[in-house]
């Protein structure tokens, strides 16, 4: 293992590159990434990275965002297959007819969508950004995709009529949490409070201290002592790395993200080594959605 992070850092040097991890890879990616965000973050970095390469640790979407954003520069996805199920879900068809159906809607799209689905938005939203944006817009009822737990935290938050997009779009990995978990959480840490992503199934949000996205983890982690985490589990090895006197508990074990997953040591290795997995957005798709991830990046705070 100390080999291959030598070799890494090697290659990084040598290709004048930088790693951007998300915050579910796994320990051991997120120990040698340059920089660790959630997607806002991460879109951030993005538009100020002065290296030629960018190697992303995380999942399609996310290294299709870096590259629309950065179409000079090379993105490389260390494994080709590392999607987001959720992102897959929904297809334009979706877009073109809820835009039929309510003509004057704008359409919201959580990054967590594909490039093509992107060029079909309006504005793009990540879960730290999703309320505010849509509370921005001017108007009442607003397409929303396709996450719809998100879109159920957006409507609470907002007020506004909020038609989410594809019917039953959803997170495999936080649609797991149940009450159950919660019930159990408080029964084992009775003192710790309950920090929830806006992806979790509306009951358990309703039980949560805090809803944030994971960057809104890291940043309100110091308001308590102890947590119970509920999203993917990885995200308690940042929280705890972060803040080694406080106590994080995932809520459950087996809520692991198979896309992220799928990056190890050795794929970040291969990738610099030989330049792959190259990450390409056709042009006239990639204008259409850097508009809409960039009027995300202007309204957001
Ligand atoms: P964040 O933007 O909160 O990191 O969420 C990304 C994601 O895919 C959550 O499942
Ligand atoms: Fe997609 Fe869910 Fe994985 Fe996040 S945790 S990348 S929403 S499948």
């Amino acid at each position: 293992m100390e080999e291959l992070v030598r070799e890494i850092e090697r290659l990084k040097e040598e290709r004048n590159a930088i790693i951007l991890a998300h915050n579910y890879q796994l320990p051991e990616v997120q120990d040698v990434a340059d920089f660790l965000g959630d997607s806002l973050e991460l879109a951030r970095k993005a538009t100020r990275v002065d290296a030629d390469v960018i190697v992303f640790a995380g999942v399609d979407f996310m290294a299709e965002t870096a590259k629309i954003l950065n179409p000079d520069k090379t993105v490389l996805l260390p494994v080709r297959g590392a999607t987001c199920a959720m992102a897959n879900m929904l297809k334009v068809e979706h877009i073109l007819e809820a835009r039929k159906r309510y003509p004057n809607a704008p359409v919201v799209l959580y990054v967590n969508t594909t490039a093509e689905a992107k060029a079909h938005a309006d504005v793009t939203v990540t879960s730290a950004n999703a309320a505010e944006i849509v509370e921005k817009l001017d108007a009442d009822t607003v397409i929303f995709g396709p996450d719809n737990n998100l879109a159920y935290y957006v409507a609470k938050r907002t007020g506004k009529r909020i038609i989410p997009i594809p019917e039953g779009g959803h997170c495999y990995v936080h649609r797991k949490f149940t009450l159950e978990d919660v019930e159990r959480a408080r029964r084992l840490y009775p003192k710790a409070k309950l920090m929830v992503h806006p992806e979790c199934e509306p009951e358990v949000q309703e039980e949560a201290d805090l809803i944030v996205s994971t960057g809104g983890m890291v940043r309100n982690a110091c308001q308590h002592d102890e947590w119970v985490v509920f999203t993917e589990r990885e995200m308690c090895y940042r929280l705890q790395k972060l803040y080694p006197g406080k106590k994080f508990h995932p809520a459950r074990e087996d809520a692991f993200c198979i896309g992220m997953k799928a990056i190890t040591l050795r794929h970040l290795y291969e990738s610099l080594r030989d330049m792959k997995h190259r990450v390409e957005v056709p042009g006239e798709i990639a204008g259409k959605a850097r508009r809409a991830i960039e009027r995300m990046l202007e309204m957001s705070g």
